[in-house]
């Protein structure tokens, strides 16, 4: 146990350069201080795991809490912790910051809804936004992958799936755009869209409950268990995680996958000969290789110790922050065959992209769809598809949870 922190990795944490590549920095902490006690851009202290097996150990751990009550600094209360806008929109008791047993009742309901059956029988119309909004672009020869693809693209999709009535879309789209744009920012505006949102989306439940359809919404409210039900409060937090949850990660699977691809011509042609062969097993290992490569993900929601706990030999105390560094978990060369190697043909894979435990991500199939069609359907259509600026110019979002690109600027030859 050591009790000073070792030197500074680098580039140092949350820094510009950090951000452009925050992979060096964690091999080095990997090295010499896998569990690392720091202090975040917003002042909030934390630890970071960045060891595979911690890692894993970690997300399963059931004295490891997702409820911000247990933060010993108290800092959600000012908002420095949990999803922006989400405390003064009174959207709290979602599957993200609770524990067994609220937990388990909520998330037991939601399946009976959100069930893979559901996401497979999507699958048609989520292949028919996707050419809807390539057809916007195609004829141009250029186009920003992020603004006119990525970020449609999966909010849409859940509006669809929700049953959010097609001329009120693009209210989710602003919403979502302002969430996106600030998530890691000033919170003014993201605290407004969230209001909007859970308003809209209240006023919805309260319509469908009148006349339930085959959508998620009306899923959500017919759904019980032991004779048990969600409250309107309770669905409208539930459809507001599925549509924060699902949408930036989604966003970044799509734009973080396409440019991991661009940059690998070598790794992009054994995907697209294999899609011409009409083979799609490259597909299916190859959205997960890039879920672990370069994932959407960054750092796993927060977590607070309820009693003082070991982890790779630190003592953490009661009340304290873990944050655990998927990204850094996915590249250990203790687990991952030459991990900083995209191998889209991996077989041994068990990437913590979607999580682990009781929190394992409830969307995975859906996101696994949007990813597949989004990416196959891209590669084919466009086959010449290049990156119109050099690497270097990419700007990554800000935010501590997340990572995404802000742009991807592309060409290719009309089609
Ligand atoms: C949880 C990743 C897409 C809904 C999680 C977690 C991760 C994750 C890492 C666990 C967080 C933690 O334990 O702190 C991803 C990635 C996605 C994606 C990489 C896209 C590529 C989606 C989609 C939806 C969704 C499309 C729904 C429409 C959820 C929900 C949870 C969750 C509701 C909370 C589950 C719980 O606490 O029981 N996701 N997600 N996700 N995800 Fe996803």
């Amino acid at each position: 146990m050591h009790d000073h922190e070792p030197a500074a990795p680098s580039p140092s944490l949350f820094s510009w350069e950090f951000a452009a590549d925050p992979y060096p920095s964690y091999a080095w902490l990997r090295e010499n201080s896998p569990v690392h006690r720091t202090t975040l851009p917003s002042g909030v202290n934390a630890w970071l795991v960045t060891r595979y097996a911690d890692a894993r150990q970690a997300l399963a751990d059931a004295r490891l809490s997702k409820n911000p009550v247990h933060h010993s600094e108290r800092a959600h209360a000012k908002g420095k912790v949990g999803i922006p806008g989400e405390r003064s929109a009174d959207l709290m008791t979602h599957l993200l910051n609770i524990d067994p047993p609220d937990h388990t009742r909520l998330r037991r309901l939601v399946s009976k809804a959100f069930t893979p059956r559901r996401v497979a029988e999507f699958a048609p119309r989520v292949q028919a936004l996707t050419d809807r909004l390539i057809d916007g672009f195609a004829g141009r020869g250029s186009a920003d992958l992020i603004h006119e693809f990525a970020f449609p693209l999966p909010i849409y999709a859940i509006c669809d799936l929700l049953g959010v009535p097609a001329e009120d879309q693009d209210d989710f789209r602003d919403w979502a755009g302002t969430m996106i744009r600030h998530g890691g920012g000033p919170r003014g505006g993201v605290a407004r869209a969230v209001k909007r949102m859970r308003a809209y989306l209240l006023e919805l439940i309260h319509r469908k409950r009148a006349a339930l359809g085959d959508d998620l919404i009306s899923g959500l409210i017919r759904a019980s268990d032991h004779g048990e039900h969600l409250t309107e409060n309770e669905a409208a937090a539930m459809a507001f995680i599925l549509l924060f949850a699902g949408f930036e990660t989604t966003v970044n699977l799509i734009g973080n996958g396409t440019y991991a691809l661009l940059r690998d011509p070598g790794q992009r042609r054994v995907l697209t000969d294999a899609l011409a062969a009409g083979e799609t097993a490259v597909l299916d290992t190859g959205v997960e290789e890039l879920l672990r490569y370069d994932g959407p993900v960054e750092l796993a929601t927060w977590r607070f110790a309820t009693e003082p706990l070991t982890i790779g030999g630190r003592r953490i105390g009661t009340g304290e922050p873990v944050l655990v560094v998927l990204a850094a978990a996915d590249r250990d060369p203790a687990r991952f065959d030459r991990p900083d190697t995209l191998d889209l043909a991996r077989r041994d894979n068990p990437h913590l992209g979607f999580g682990h435990g009781i929190h394992y991500c409830l969307g995975a199939p859906l996101a696994r769809l949007e990813g597949r069609t989004a990416l196959a359907t891209l590669l084919t259509r466009l086959p010449d598809l290049q990156l119109a600026v050099p690497e270097g110019e990419l700007r990554w979002r800000g935010g501590l949870i997340m990572r995404g690109l802000r742009e991807l600027p592309v060409t290719f030859t009309p089609e």
